[in-house]
């Protein structure tokens, strides 16, 4: 049932490509340059006018939402906000009618998530359900909604659910900026062909797992790790620390890699590994130097950046050399390296990676 891996976590990792690959089928067309949601499309007109988008979500889902946030405002320049869903249930949101509520969630049964969409439903705004599970609770209590077509997730650690959200949220985002012409057909189209790449993409990725597999044998008695990261690449510094915490009971925390200076980078000794997503192109160079803050301190560097990388390679004490992409693309690929290295350090530390102490796949109490 693990089809020949050792435990379902790493399973599922690998299983990305063809997760994603699920995910897109049937729902665009590079050549052809169309993108059709089913679930967007019957309420297209509602979700076409709507003044903003608010997404709310738990855990992973969130950091998906976050991903949600950067591309919907970018490529198709409607306002989003995005909410843990037990903060927005129990504050006092205003929802209007005119509001699209996207909910994002692996199993469809997180209690937070659920009473978030019904508070909502209350106030008349359109819910868009994202979920793995079909016919799961927040499935049903949408008005429309996208599977996400990863196949079961067994592993409590969230992998395959969150790069099928993040493919199908690409879609959402390129669908918006489609009708609200904030795009160029020739973007699009080059987007969507890049998005139809990424599968192979992530296969490449994968054969660096040796190379992970030693890093993390370095690391694996660290007692704290952070996670920088930039723009797109914010969300999946949250991601990857959120990964390490779960199964290796490892303290790690993402932060966006300009905020350091204002608190975390006191932690910064010899004895802080710092993971950095480097494959930004907008806002490399400041990525250099927040690498050049974090060695001033001695601290080890850990950087994940783009083939063929010279800066950060002469800085950092690890690269890990992942295939470029569309930027807006990058958290499907740089989020690969940070779910094996999750893996490889909590085996080494004799963790249970698929079922972490405390945690169950679905939280259906608040
Ligand atoms: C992390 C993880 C959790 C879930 C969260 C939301 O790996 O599994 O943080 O992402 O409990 O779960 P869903 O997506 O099922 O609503």
């Amino acid at each position: 049932e693990k089809g020949g891996f050792e435990h379902f976590m790493l399973k599922e990792i690998y299983e990305q490509p063809k997760a994603i690959e699920d995910s897109l089928r049937g729902r665009m067309n590079a050549s052809q340059g169309w993108i059709k949601l089913g679930g967007l499309n019957e309420y297209i007109n509602k979700i076409d006018n709507a003044d903003r988008f608010l997404i709310t979500a738990c855990g992973t889902s969130w950091h998906s939402g976050l991903i949600a946030e950067y591309m919907i405002e970018d490529l198709a320049r409607v306002p989003v906000e995005v909410e843990y869903a037990s903060e927005f249930r129990y504050r006092n949101p205003i929802i209007t009618e005119k509001d699209v509520v996207i909910a994002i969630s692996q199993s469809g049964e997180t209690a937070d998530t659920l009473a978030a969409i019904e508070l909502a439903k209350e106030r008349r705004a359109l819910i868009y359900g994202i979920c793995n599970v079909i016919g799961s609770s927040i499935a049903r209590a949408s008005h429309a909604g996208s599977y996400t077509h990863a196949g079961p997730e067994i592993g409590v650690a969230s992998t395959k659910a969150f790069s099928t959200q993040v493919s199908l949220i690409t879609l959402i985002a390129l669908q918006l900026a489609q009708v609200k012409g904030t795009m160029p057909t020739s973007k699009l189209r080059e987007i969507l062909y890049e998005l139809e790449n990424i599968p192979s993409k992530i296969e490449e990725t994968l054969t660096l797992d040796a190379q992970i597999k030693e890093i993390a044998a370095i690391y694996k008695d660290a007692s704290n790790f952070l996670y920088l990261g930039r723009g797109y690449n914010f969300p999946v510094a949250l991601e990857g620390a959120l990964k390490l915490k779960e199964i290796s009971y490892i303290h790690a925390e993402g932060y966006p890699a300009a905020e350091m200076k204002h608190g975390p980078i006191a932690l910064i000794d010899e004895n802080m590994p710092v993971v950095f997503l480097a494959t930004n192109r907008s806002a490399y160079e400041k990525i250099v130097s927040n690498v050049q803050e974090v060695k001033a301190r001695k601290g080890k560097i850990i950087a994940v950046v783009h083939k063929g990388d010279t800066q950060i390679r002469a800085l950092a004490d690890h690269i890990i050399e992942v295939p470029e992409t569309e930027e807006i693309l990058s958290p499907l690929i740089t989020i690969v390296p940070l779910q094996l290295l999750a893996y490889h350090i909590a085996i080494m530390r004799g963790c249970n990676v698929d079922q972490p102490r405390n945690l169950a796949k679905s939280v259906t109490v608040e």
